[in-house]
């Protein structure tokens, strides 16, 4: 019933962590096909699995009615009949532009293949979080989701200039291809504006916008800077990728997804970055920030007294397994 292979039979408790994400380049174009870099950031979500009598998530018996991706990610691992206890704890702020819903689907698609699963098929755990993420938001890119699964530096519909060949997702006709882009060494500092929002009424507003007759050059103009973007981290110029940050922000301004919260941590982080846009979805949520190389204490200091919560972040692994010792995840 669950998990893709034959073999032993899955065992309980089962445990899986993955982390979070922040897009550097191309998020909202990445749903029409264009080019997005995303970083795996080190916040990340730990799940843990038991067997049990009834259904739960975090001691709520009510969350297979409130929690889609709850639902949506058992009914893909065809476990919607059996009964589950399910424990979840994140160091990613929730609906913030960061990737908690990604690192959440990975996380518990993996732990409910059980420990016994055998190896970790990573191109189908991609494609299954994604069809979970997309059933449960209805829009959207697998880039969240296979960079929670991959780790690292991950690049979507790049072609030969965006790194070595890991997977293809597929959506109906809609393909993305996913590649593992090269780890300049820099640290970044992600900051939450304090607003969450909704990735899928974000993605549907720029939807319409795009629909205006500047729609396609618009488009073609986040296709480029996302790939000189690209380009930039793999020869590792951190100055031209501070400026094509900068034009980022600006056609994510353009198309409607900033906000005045997330312009004045841009303004606060300004003396202390050589670029900087927002994150995600946008109209609230994040901005991340690559900061001038020995100014990143200044940096988080600058945005925390704007208000947001500040983190410094670097590359972490993809979604892996973690010993489920029957304690529930470290809080
Ligand atoms: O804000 P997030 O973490 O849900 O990221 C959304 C990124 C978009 O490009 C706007 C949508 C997508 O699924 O790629």
């Amino acid at each position: 019933m669950i998990g893709p292979a034959p073999g032993p039979p899955p065992r309980y408790p089962s445990s899986a962590r993955a982390p979070g994400k922040c897009i550097l380049f191309g998020e909202h174009a990445v749903v029409r096909g264009a080019p997005e870099l995303v970083l795996a950031i080190d916040l990340e979500t730990q799940v843990v699995v038991r067997t049990a009598e009834r259904t739960q998530l975090n001691a709520d018996p009510g969350a297979l009615e409130t929690n889609r991706y709850f639902h949506e990610a058992l009914a893909a691992a065809g476990a919607l009949e059996a009964g589950w206890d399910v424990r979840s704890v994140s160091r990613v702020p929730r609906a913030a532009g960061l990737g908690s819903s990604a690192a959440f689907v990975t996380a518990f698609s993996l732990a409910l293949r059980g420990d016994a699963a055998g190896s970790l098929d990573r191109p189908e755990l991609a494609q299954r979080s994604f069809d979970v993420e997309r059933a449960a938001q209805g829009v959207g890119s697998p880039g969240d989701t296979s960079t929670s699964v991959a780790g690292g530096y991950v690049t979507l519909n790049a072609g030969p200039e965006g790194g070595e060949p890991l997977w293809t997702v597929r959506a109906g006709p809609e393909r993305w291809e996913v590649r593992r882009a090269t780890d300049p060494g820099w640290a970044w500092v992600v900051a939450y504006s304090g607003l969450p929002r909704s990735t899928a009424e974000a993605v549907k507003a720029v939807a319409v916008r795009l629909e205006q007759p500047d729609g396609r050059s618009l488009l073609e103009e986040f296709a480029g800077v996302a790939r000189d973007g690209i380009d930039a981290v793999r020869r590792e110029d951190p100055e031209a990728v501070g400026r094509l940050l900068g034009r980022n922000q600006r056609l994510l301004r353009e198309v409607g997804v900033s906000h005045p919260r997330i312009e004045a941590l841009l303004d606060a982080a300004a003396p202390a970055v050589l670029g900087a846009k927002l994150t995600g979805a946008g109209r609230g949520g994040s901005i991340v920030a690559l900061p001038v190389p020995g100014r990143e204490v200044e940096l988080v200091r600058r945005l925390a007294r704007a208000g947001a919560v500040a983190y410094t972040v670097r590359p972490s692994a993809g979604v892996e397994r973690v010993a489920a010792t029957g304690a529930d995840p470290a809080t």
